[in-house]
């Protein structure tokens, strides 16, 4: 029988890097103001380690998007909503690879050392201002592009759920189907 949903580790990965990339935002959320040096270097080290693990999670969501594939959409779902679910999401993983990648070039230019959990430096903390400067404004592009994808995605998501009823949001929440299961 084909699959009609995600596999549950393919949902927990989900909506754990949802739930991690918010609270990351949020953690990000001081850097544009002022910020005294001390609290500057602890809140680095509080958001690079929240984005490693959303690093980890994203190698992890890879694999198994490789390995298990997505369930097809919704037969009758229209042509042009197949095209734009698939755009977006490529699109989606796309920029959360961009976004890791930026931050970690910020994290390695950056003038204290970023060291996640202690586990390694991901520079020597004397970075050059100009260098940081540009990666962190590519950083803080992406983030942007990135919360206008989410909020077309979780519209969309609430559209195919509420109105459309077509089952396809359904795929990414219910944990306690069996991915085998019909309906
Ligand atoms: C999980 C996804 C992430 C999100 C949503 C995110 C978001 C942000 C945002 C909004 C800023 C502030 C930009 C600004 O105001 O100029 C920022 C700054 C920064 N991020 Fe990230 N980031 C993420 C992952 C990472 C990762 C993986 C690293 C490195 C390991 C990282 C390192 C940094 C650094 C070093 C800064 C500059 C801090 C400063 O200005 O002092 N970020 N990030």
């Amino acid at each position: 029988m084909p699959r009609i949903d995600y596999q549950v580790s393919q949902k927990v990965v989900h909506w754990l890097m949802a739930i991690l990339i918010i609270l990351d935002l949020n953690v990000a959320q001081k850097f544009g103001g002022f910020l005294e040096d001390a609290d500057r270097i602890e809140s680095r080290i509080d958001h690079s380690q929240l984005g490693m693990i959303v690093a980890v999670l994203f190698v992890l969501r890879i694999f198994l998007r490789v390995r298990y594939g997505a369930p097809p959409l919704p037969e009758e779902m229209p042509e042009w909503q197949k095209l734009a679910a698939h755009a977006a999401h490529w699109g989606l993983y796309v920029l959360i690879g961009t976004l890791i990648l930026s931050g970690m070039l910020s994290a390695m230019n950056a003038d204290s050392v970023v060291a996640p959990f202690g586990l390694f430096a991901f520079g020597d903390g004397n970075g050059e201002k100009d260098t940081f400067l540009f990666f962190r404004g590519i950083h803080e592009f992406i983030t942007n592009a990135i919360i206008a994808l989410i909020i077309v995605h979780v519209l969309a998501a609430l559209y195919h759920l509420v109105v459309a009823r077509d089952g396809s949001t359904t795929r990414m929440l219910r944990f306690w189907r069996s991915a085998k299961q019909a309906g």
